[in-house]
């Protein structure tokens, strides 16, 4: 399973990366809107400290602008993959672009046969939104289990990418799926790390190494 950050903030990504686990990052408009910077530099920049795909999303809804935007964003680096909404002239423009040797992420995807349409239209990442689907009681899972089944079935080779992940139990879920990724906030990732039998543990082995520190250094001296 490939662990994406779903941000756009420098410090995260540094901090997940010097984690050593970090495979890639998606970004979306919200995401860089909240970081009030020249939209090609951060991209740059977070290219630069990424070793794998960042996702960038296009801001058109045409084809002929999300095709120009597309190109102008693979120039950023190589390791982009462009963002494009699943609409009608998004199909498009994914299979064009497959065309010209740019690899797509559909994204805004809620339903199966959303996902299909873009396997067919050759995404190379389809992102299906859970924690959005569970915002208005339907189940986000369920949705990822319907995708990896579907795909599987047709060997169709687009990678689920898991987006809009509230909470760890979102991260379990997926893997016991078999989703290609999951794509998370900074905040979900730290959860991951955290157990309190672990910190419990952890103290105790070191107040006893301390106490026996003690106890030999008495004996040394009495
Ligand atoms: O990047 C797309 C997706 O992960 C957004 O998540 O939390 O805004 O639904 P959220």
């Amino acid at each position: 399973m490939k662990i994406f950050l779903d941000t756009a903030n420098i410090d995260e990504i540094k901090e997940a990366v010097s984690w050593g686990i970090l495979d890639g990052v998606t970004t979306n408009p919200s995401l860089v809107a909240k970081e009030k910077r020249d939209f090609k530099e951060l991209l740059q920049e977070i290219c630069s400290i990424v070793d794998g795909d960042v996702s960038a999303e296009v801001i058109s809804t045409d084809f002929e602008g999300m095709v120009k935007e597309a190109r102008e964003l693979v120039k950023i680096s190589d390791n982009i993959i462009v963002k494009i909404p699943l609409i009608k002239d998004g199909l498009k423009a994914v299979k064009f672009l497959k065309s010209e040797g740019i690899r797509a992420n559909v994204t805004l995807c809620f339903s199966p046969t959303q996902a299909i349409l873009a396997a067919k239209a050759g995404a190379y990442y389809i992102s299906p939104f859970v924690g959005r689907l569970d915002d208005i009681s339907s189940d986000g899972m369920s949705l990822i289990r319907q995708i990896v089944q579907i795909y599987k079935n047709y060997n169709f080779e687009t990678k689920v990418l898991v987006a809009s992940v509230r909470h760890p139990m979102h991260v379990v879920e997926a893997g016991l799926i078999g989703a290609d990724v999951v794509t998370m906030p900074f905040k979900v990732l730290e959860q991951l790390i955290k157990h309190p039998l672990t910190d419990i543990g952890l103290e105790r082995f070191l107040q006893d190494w301390k106490k026996a520190q003690a106890e030999l250094k008495l004996e040394k001296v009495s």
